[in-house]
Order: C-alpha cells, then sequence, then structure tokens
C-alpha cells in the first residue's frame, strides 16, 4: 500500500514537472507583467504595473476584487497604458481589495500578477490640508480646511467622516513668531473647533510688530495616517490692542499632544 502511494506522488510530480517545462518551452509565451502596487493620493487609487518591452505592442486586463463580493470584477479592459483607476471599484475604502493585471500580445494572455492587499484608507497617501489666516481684533484666527477627495482631477467631497470618507483628523498646527517655533504641538479636537469643512484656531496677538506663521498637518489615529505638512500662512501684526508683553499666549483651548 505504502509503496503504491509513493509510486502515485513520484507519478504525480515527474507529470507535473513535465507540464511546467512543456510550459516554459512553449515558443510565444506572454510573460506576466510585474511590480504591481496600488498607490493613492487624496483617496484616489491607481493600480501600476512594470512590463518588459515587446516587439508587438501589450495590451493589459485589469480586475479588481473587494473583501465583501470576493468575485474578481473587470476593471480596466485591453488598455496599453500601464495604470488603471480602480475608484469606482472600491466600496468600502476601510476593508481589503486586491488587483490582478494580465498582459495580452496578439491572441496570447499572460498568466495573472495580482497585487497585494489593498485598505484605502490605511495604504492610501493624504496631501496637507489649506489654511487661511488673518487677523481679528487681538487674536489671529486660522482656518484649517480639511482635505478633499480628489478623483481624476475632480473633487468628490471632503474628508471628514470616518464611515464613508476615512478619516476626521485631528491637526497640529506649527506656529513660530519671527521665525521661532513656539508652540508646536496644538492638538485641536473636532467637536468645537471643526465642523465639516475647517477647523479653525485662534491665537492672542500678543507681540508687536511680529510675524506669526503657521502651519498644520492632519492626524487619523485611527488609520495611523498623517497628512502632508500644508504650506506655512504668516501675517504681521502691526499695532495691538493687548499691552503688557507677558499675557500668557495662549487662552484658548489647548491640549498637550503627545
Ligand atoms: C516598483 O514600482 C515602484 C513604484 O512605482 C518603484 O519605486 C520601484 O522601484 C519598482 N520596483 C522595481 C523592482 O522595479
Ligand atoms: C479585448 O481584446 C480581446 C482580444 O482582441 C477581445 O476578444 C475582447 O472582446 C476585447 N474586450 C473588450 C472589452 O474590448
Ligand atoms: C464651519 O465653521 C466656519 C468657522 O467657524 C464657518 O465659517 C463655516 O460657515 C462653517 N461651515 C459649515 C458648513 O457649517
Ligand atoms: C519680532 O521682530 C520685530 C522686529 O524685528 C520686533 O519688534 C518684535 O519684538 C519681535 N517679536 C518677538 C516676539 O520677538
Amino acid at each position: 500500500m505504502a509503496v503504491f502511494v509513493l509510486l502515485t506522488l513520484l507519478l504525480m510530480q515527474a507529470v507535473s514537472r513535465a507540464e511546467r517545462d512543456a510550459s516554459d518551452a512553449e515558443p510565444f509565451s506572454v510573460p506576466i507583467p510585474t511590480n504591481i502596487t496600488i498607490q493613492s493620493y487624496n483617496m484616489n487609487p491607481i493600480l501600476y504595473w512594470e512590463y518588459q518591452t515587446m516587439p508587438q505592442t501589450p495590451v493589459f486586463t485589469i480586475q479588481v476584487k473587494n473583501y465583501r463580493h470576493a468575485k474578481w470584477i473587470d476593471t480596466c479592459v485591453n488598455i496599453s497604458h500601464h495604470y488603471c483607476n480602480i475608484f469606482n471599484h472600491i466600496d468600502d475604502p476601510s476593508s481589503s481589495v486586491w488587483a490582478r493585471v494580465k498582459a495580452r500580445v496578439g491572441q496570447k494572455e499572460s498568466a495573472y500578477a495580482c497585487s497585494k492587499e489593498f485598505i484605502l484608507c490605511q495604504h492610501g497617501k493624504v496631501g496637507p490640508p489649506k489654511l487661511a489666516i488673518r487677523k481679528k481684533e487681538n487674536q489671529i484666527i486660522i482656518d484649517i480646511f480639511h482635505p478633499l477627495i480628489i478623483v481624476n482631477g475632480e473633487e468628490q467631497g471632503v474628508m471628514y467622516d470616518d464611515e464613508n470618507t476615512c478619516y476626521t483628523f485631528m491637526y497640529k498646527a506649527i506656529v513660530t513668531v519671527n521665525g521661532s517655533e513656539i508652540l508646536d504641538r496644538i492638538h485641536l479636537q473636532t467637536e468645537d473647533d471643526c465642523n465639516e469643512t475647517q477647523c479653525t484656531l485662534s491665537i492672542p496677538a500678543t507681540s508687536v510688530n511680529s510675524q506669526y506663521c503657521v502651519s498644520a498637518e492632519g492626524i487619523s489615529d485611527t488609520w495611523g495616517v498623517t497628512t502632508e505638512r500644508s504650506k506655512e500662512v504668516c501675517i504681521t501684526v502691526f499695532s495691538n490692542s493687548i499691552t503688557g508683553n507677558f499675557l500668557p499666549f495662549f487662552l484658548l483651548k489647548i491640549k498637550g499632544y503627545n
């Protein structure tokens, strides 16, 4: 009995080796795409791959599979460029998707090459918030606008709502006066200071003739994602109704951020 099983195994191995050799030796077998990556910026996920130079132009077909539906769905078919936007095939940005690509040259096709698991909320990069700065009475008001979802150059909404858009960011603001950092960890909570378009930060403008500059970045603890840092915006305070130099700088709701 044991001998029979062993013989059968050996035979099966020999057959499968022979099959592999036959396919390797096929004269015009089509190579599979390589380096399959999904990259996303501002929730615009794009699949990229690489392909070797061929005498005849290859075309590619891409399929995407969602965790929930667990079925491969055609996404881009017979395209000749090396990228495919998969935004429309992600129905839940917080769950996994996979993508795969095959190449066709003439009548022959390669096998599929598959991407790694991709979770849009977790693996996507997010651009900076936009800032606006103004002076109001003796305060400097900074508006921090949530990053926008931009798909194929079109605005699709604002990142503010964990469920549909992954993130409700907390913002860290970096404030300098005359170029020296005075407080680098202002932690804006969401409820009082923020709404669905922006967060608003105000700091007392206590130093006359001083230039105040602010930049900010958003932080999502849920996904461990930090946005890119915004450009610095600056304002110079020339005169001020507050007298005395030693008023506490920050009277507003500020929390230390660690
Ligand atoms: C794979 O693609 C990434 C992103 O386009 C690139 O940085 C990397 O160098 C590529 N790797 C190889 C082995 O070609
Ligand atoms: C893609 O190309 C193949 C081979 O030329 C063809 O059979 C198929 O119909 C094409 N599919 C689409 C959607 O154009
Ligand atoms: C959000 O807050 C800002 C500043 O407090 C306000 O100007 C803006 O109208 C608010 N937006 C909405 C949609 O409530
Ligand atoms: C910033 O510089 C201006 C002029 O150079 C000076 O008058 C002002 O006191 C400085 N502010 C601080 C906080 O050092």
